[in-house]
Formats: structure tokens, sequence, C-alpha cells
């Protein structure tokens, strides 16, 4: 039997695999004209939270790869009557669809269709609850090593709202992978999350000492529809602690790069002359994150019935 070739989370993926989807991209980002096709595949997308980045990056993608899809549009379709996710998908399947990229406010969303449909349709985790957004940090990794030459040694801290941050969770698993030694976490005791004692991080709530000597900073936006408004009553006094000013980028490395998974909240996490200064690749993540999910597509492609 031949195994389909699903992404729901970074922790089950091989390193090796994980590399291998890293080159494609590369490539992919060099020979842009010499893109497989994938005709016989059938993607279709199932947003059940809000994306820009994301949902239109696998859609070009797909486009790219000449694979054809078809986007569900959850508030016209039969969601709104209140069909699960499982029938959906079976439903989907049925149809002839063979993968399937799934957003959803539940973490466990792209394990429930593996359950359901998994022998049939590679099931692409597109973010999941507060728990994994396994092709974010793939393409975050991508963006990294096309400034600097190895993993290894850099210093990476990932800066604000932990506790909600999907992006960060799987991050931390893929840079841990992926044999980075400093993996930094800054931010309020009130936005870490309860493991975090059992994470391979140093943890930092003094931003002036978590950004120094740091090769790359991640901001991270606050996510507001997440939290109850006591856990985050004061902009301003945020911005002054953790949010990435010029002055605070003093304290990083002089080559150091920065980013931001988007949306970005400016003047929050993130002041707009660092988001749009010199050191900012925050536009490289979202060009790069279409050639990361053509790899991904064609990884699972390649690996269908
Ligand atoms: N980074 C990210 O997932 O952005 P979107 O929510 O716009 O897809």
């Amino acid at each position: 039997m031949i195994r389909i070739n699903h992404l729901t989370d970074i922790d089950t993926i091989p390193a090796e695999r994980l590399q291998a989807l890293l080159g494609s991209a590369e490539q992919y980002l060099q020979t842009p004209k010499t893109c497989p096709t994938f005709p016989n595949a059938q993607m279709a997308t199932l947003f059940y939270e809000n994306s820009t980045r994301t949902r239109l990056s696998f859609q070009l993608a797909s486009q790219r790869l000449n694979m054809p899809s078809l986007a569900l549009d959850s508030h016209y379709s039969s969601v709104q009557k209140g069909e699960s996710i499982e029938d959906t998908a079976a439903n989907l399947v049925a149809m002839g669809i063979n993968i399937l990229v799934i957003r959803h406010p539940d973490s466990d969303a792209p394990q429930r269709l593996l359950d359901v449909v998994g022998k049939q349709a590679a099931i692409i985790n597109a973010g999941s609850g507060t728990a994994s957004h396994p092709t974010q940090a793939l393409l975050d990794v991508l963006t990294i090593l096309q400034h600097k030459r190895s993993l290894e040694a850099l210093t990476i801290a990932i800066i604000g709202d932990i506790l909600h941050s999907r992006v960060a969770r799987s991050q931390i698993v893929l840079l841990h992978k992926l044999g980075v030694q400093s993996i930094r976490l800054i931010a309020p005791n009130a936005l870490l999350p309860a493991e975090v004692a059992s994470l391979p991080v140093d943890v930092y709530t003094d931003m002036t000492k978590g950004l120094q000597q740091t090769d790359v900073a991640i901001c991270l936006r606050i996510q507001k529809e997440r939290m109850p408004p006591s856990l985050f009553p004061d902009v301003q006094a945020y911005r002054e602690q953790f949010g990435l000013t010029p002055e605070k980028c003093q304290l990083l490395k002089p080559d150091a790069i920065i980013m931001h998974p988007g949306p970005m909240n400016r003047g929050v996490e993130i002041d707009s002359a660092v988001a749009d200064g010199a050191q900012s690749v925050i536009l490289e993540q979202a060009r790069n994150g279409v050639a990361l999910r053509m790899a991904v597509l064609a990884s699972a492609a390649e690996h269908l019935h």
C-alpha cells in the first residue's frame, strides 16, 4: 500500500522529510518555470477561520502546480446547517477530492479528518486551534535559511503571545528538531503556556535581556479574539514592555533579521518602523509561503493512489 503524505503537525514528520520539503520549496523559488504538474490531484481548502496568507498561498500553489482546486466557503456551505467537518470531508472525498487543506479553531480538527478520510486523501493542516501551524513554521525556517548559513548556532527569539500561538508551538518543535540550540521565548507570564517548563526553550520576561545577542526575532500577533479583555488590559504598556521598537532592535545582533507571521498589529507587538525597516523579512515570509506550500502539495500529490 502507498503511504499518503499527510502534514497534520511537525511532531510526526521525520526531520529528513522536513528537510526535503525545505529543499523542494527552495527549488521552486530558484526555478519557477520547471514545475511538475499534478492534474490527477484535486485539492479543496476548508477554512473555518479567517485567513489571507495561508488560504491564498495554497490556492496560488495549486495553480502553479496545475493542480485543480476548489475552496469551501464555510459561510455559504452546509456548515451553516450544522454539518460536521467529518461529514463535510467524507462528502468531498466521495466527489473525488484527494487533498484536503484545513484551518479550524479546534486543535484536533486535522486528526479528526485523518481518522475519517486519511486513507483516501492527504490531510494538510493550515492552522488548528492553538496547537499547530506546520506550513507557517516551515516557511519561517525557509526564510531564516535564506539569510543565515546554518540553523544550529543561531539564537532565535519568539516574542509575545506565546499562549495562544499555534505558530510558536510549531516553530519550537521544528527549530528543535532541526538542531537549533538556543530558542528563547520572550513574553509576560500571563502569555506563556502552562507547559513552558517542559519545552526546549529559555524563557525571558524581560525583553531587554531576551533580545541580547539574538540572530532572529520573531514577533507574534496579540490574539485578542482568543483571550478575555482582562488578560490584555493596556496596549500602550504592552508595547513599551514587549513591542519591538527601533530602540529595542539595537539590542539584537547587527545582522539580525526580524520576522512576523502576519497579520500584524502595528504599534502593538511591532512598530511600523521595524516592520518596514531594513532588517525585516516579513514580506519574504509571505513570498516563501507559496513555494513552501507548492512543496507540500507536490509531496502529497506524488503519494496519492
Ligand atoms: N500567518 C498566517 O497564518 O496568516 P493568515 O491567517 O492570513 O493565513
